[in-house]
């Protein structure tokens, strides 16, 4: 695969993290996450940061890692929130990166969720699926706003999805 730089977005349990690490080994280039930038950063776990500071200054802190990370990260996987913000959007549109649009049907996020043990994301308990529902269903469009590509990973494995990208890159 050519070096190229992707910019991996989708909703929670899309497979973005699984997807970006793949394409760093198979590429040879570094990869990073936005949320894991920001536990590193600044030493709290999501949700406790979501608990202390909560989901504005999240949105704030996740739009200056972005900022940071297109200037030199080749291969970038994203929080699922990323695209709420229109400056966020505008970023990733006049990144360079190619951004890739991991979707699946909310029957397969909700199915991936349930069956994540460690699942501790703030936004996304098991619970609550029809809150979560229409969370799905008001991101799909700004997703759709910012992707170069769109691979639907309903019913694949990582490794078909990856070879999708492949494919198309
Ligand atoms: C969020 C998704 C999470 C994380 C935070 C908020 C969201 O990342 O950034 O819990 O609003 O969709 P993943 O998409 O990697 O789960």
């Amino acid at each position: 695969m050519n070096k190229v730089n992707i910019v991996l977005v989708g909703f929670m349990a899309s497979g973005k993290t699984t997807i970006g690490r793949r394409l760093s080994e198979i590429t040879q280039q570094t990869f990073f996450d936005t949320d894991d930038y920001l536990v590193n950063k600044f030493e709290i776990s999501i949700p406790e940061f979501f608990d202390v500071f909560g989901e504005e200054l999240f949105r704030e802190a996740e739009t200056s890692i972005l900022k940071d990370l297109l200037k030199y990260a080749p291969i970038i996987s994203t929080g699922g929130g990323i695209i709420l913000k229109s400056v966020n959007r505008k970023l990733l549109k006049e990144s360079g990166h190619v951004v890739v649009f991991l979707d699946a049907t909310f029957e397969a996020i909700q199915i991936r969720l349930i069956s994540d043990k460690n699942n501790t994301r703030p936004l996304a308990s098991v619970s609550q699926m029809a809150q979560l529902k229409e969370r799905y269903e008001m991101r799909q469009s700004y997703y759709q706003e910012v992707a170069d590509l769109v691979i639907d990973t309903t019913g694949k494995t990582p490794t078909e999805v990856v070879s999708e990208i492949e494919f198309f890159l």
